[in-house]
């Protein structure tokens, strides 16, 4: 498995992911896309979205506003439980998740070598006095003090003064906007049960321990599907909402191998009863083998009618359902896939990721799935000639309106090759001297690296093939 420093690399030399605000020392645990990585993000987005709601019949797609009404995070609990206990060192302020100390490496400074200074793998005792951390992991000096609870919402203020009527959040979750807006859509749209709302889009969280790139930031993009079903239906003779619980949990695995996760670096982890969330009844995660280790990528809640009900009282509107057939009316339970956007894009970039050896010389390659691949195809003239160049540039300009298309004509041919494969370029297309002749072009292929004589004119209808709807 490559690792998670070699990924980094990668992302900044190639323009995947940059540090964000790198020139003032960087933002603790924010990231900005780059010009591959947006385009990569933005794939990953797009065929989720095509897959899972503009596909199925019984999902449809909103989005909204990341501020919200400041009772609704009262009402979904997270004001009083979305929060994590944290120590702080009083040497040197720094600051813990209480249930991740005992995980760290810890700095000793060892009284049986005349107070040497160690690093002690986690959990292990020093191995000259057989102590065990007490004191802060990271300076080894200062006590940490008793956990506190610390709730990971940002807050703010709306409009132009600073007061406590004015304290709203930056959303922790996108989902609570398909709670608030049930009845909307419900209307709007004429919906039977079971239906789905999905949203994509930012959502916020101080994390008193950020880090591993990516993997956990202060700000990032998750996918998220409420899926409402009757309680009182029953499916394959099961109550409606497992029968869709496992469903989902058998769809979004499904999902990521068919865009590139191997078989081998997933698995699917129940939390245990103390693990739950406060609204949920079953959550299955599905985890990754990321480069710090099996991790989450998404998590598949069953987090029954709890938010409608917590939202109908304390809107004092009524967020029911009217079975008809019952003649009834249901507060409908809700399965919630809830993907993360940055996790699944380091999830597929760990898993493109390829070194080989070839005629002796290293190859780094990035296998993605061409659905997600930020650039699907590079125009290459094998040299930079009068004659070559324009041609090949005519070609780029016309493969540009169907494909993101890059075009380079600096540098030996082999060297582009390396280039685009470290991208993740599934096709390579040669402009050479012959085409000139024979108006056919050299294709490659990134995986392969077979190399096929295509003519011009069937050009767009091979890679059409390749490709995929894109
Ligand atoms: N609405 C349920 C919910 O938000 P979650 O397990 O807290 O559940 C869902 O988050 C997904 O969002 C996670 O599986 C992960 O992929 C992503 N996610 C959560 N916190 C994150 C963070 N700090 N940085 C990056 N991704 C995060």
């Amino acid at each position: 498995m490559v690792s998670m420093d070699t990924l980094v690399s990668l992302c900044k030399r190639r323009g995947f992911v940059f540090q964000s605000s790198e020139i003032y020392g960087g933002t603790g645990s924010c990231w900005d896309y780059g010009p591959l990585g947006v385009e990569l993000k933005g794939n990953i987005k797009r065929v989720w979205w095509r897959d899972f709601v503009q596909r199925r019949p019984d999902m449809v797609g909103i989005d909204a506003s990341i501020l919200m009404h400041p009772t609704v995070w009262k009402a979904s609990g997270h004001l009083e439980n979305f929060t994590d206990p944290m120590v702080d060192c009083r040497e040197c302020k720094l600051r813990f998740r209480a249930d991740q100390v005992d995980a760290l490496p810890w700095t000793h400074f060892c009284p049986a070598t005349k107070g040497n200074k160690f690093t002690i793998p986690p959990g292990e005792p020093c191995g000259h006095c057989a102590a065990r951390r007490t004191l802060c992991p990271d300076c080894g000096k200062g006590e940490l003090t008793p956990p506190r609870q610390f709730n990971l919402m940002f807050k703010t203020f709306m409009g132009p003064v600073e007061e406590d009527a004015a304290v709203t959040y930056l959303r922790p979750e996108t989902a609570q906007a398909m709670f608030v807006n049930f009845e909307n859509v419900l209307q709007s749209m004429r919906l039977k049960l079971p239906f789905g709302i999905a949203q994509a889009g930012r959502s916020f969280r101080n994390e008193i321990t950020p880090g591993n790139f990516i993997f956990r930031s202060r700000e990032f993009e998750q996918m998220e599907i409420e899926y409402f079903v009757n309680p009182h239906d029953r499916v394959e003779d099961r109550p409606a909402d497992e029968y869709w619980h496992d469903r989902w949990i058998a769809d979004c695995l499904a999902w990521f191998r068919r865009y590139g996760l191997r078989d081998e670096n997933l698995r699917l982890r129940e939390h245990d009863r103390d693990e739950l969330s406060h609204y949920s009844k079953r959550t299955v995660d599905i985890d990754y083998r990321f480069p710090i280790g099996w991790s989450e990528l998404m998590g598949v809640a069953n987090r029954t009618d709890f938010d409608l009900k917590q939202h109908a009282k304390w809107s004092g509107k009524s967020l029911s359902y009217f079975d008809e057939e019952r003649k009834e009316h249901v507060v409908p339970y809700v399965v919630e896939p809830a993907a993360g956007v940055d996790r699944a894009l380091l999830a597929f970039l760990a898993d493109a990721y390829a070194e080989e050896e070839v005629r002796g010389e290293k190859r780094v390659v990035l296998r993605f799935h061409p659905e997600l691949a930020p650039v699907k195809v590079a125009v290459l003239p094998l040299s930079r000639n009068a004659d070559l160049s324009p041609k090949a540039r005519d070609l780029a300009a016309a493969l540009r309106k169907r494909w993101n298309t890059d075009f380079d004509d600096a540098s030996a041919i082999g060297r582009r090759y390396r280039r685009q494969d470290e991208i993740g370029t599934p096709y390579c297309i040669t402009v050479d001297f012959d085409t000139l002749e024979d108006q056919a072009v050299t294709v490659r292929d990134r995986d392969t690296m077979q190399q096929e004589r295509v003519g011009i004119d069937a050009l767009e209808g091979y890679l059409a093939e390749r490709l995929g709807p894109c």
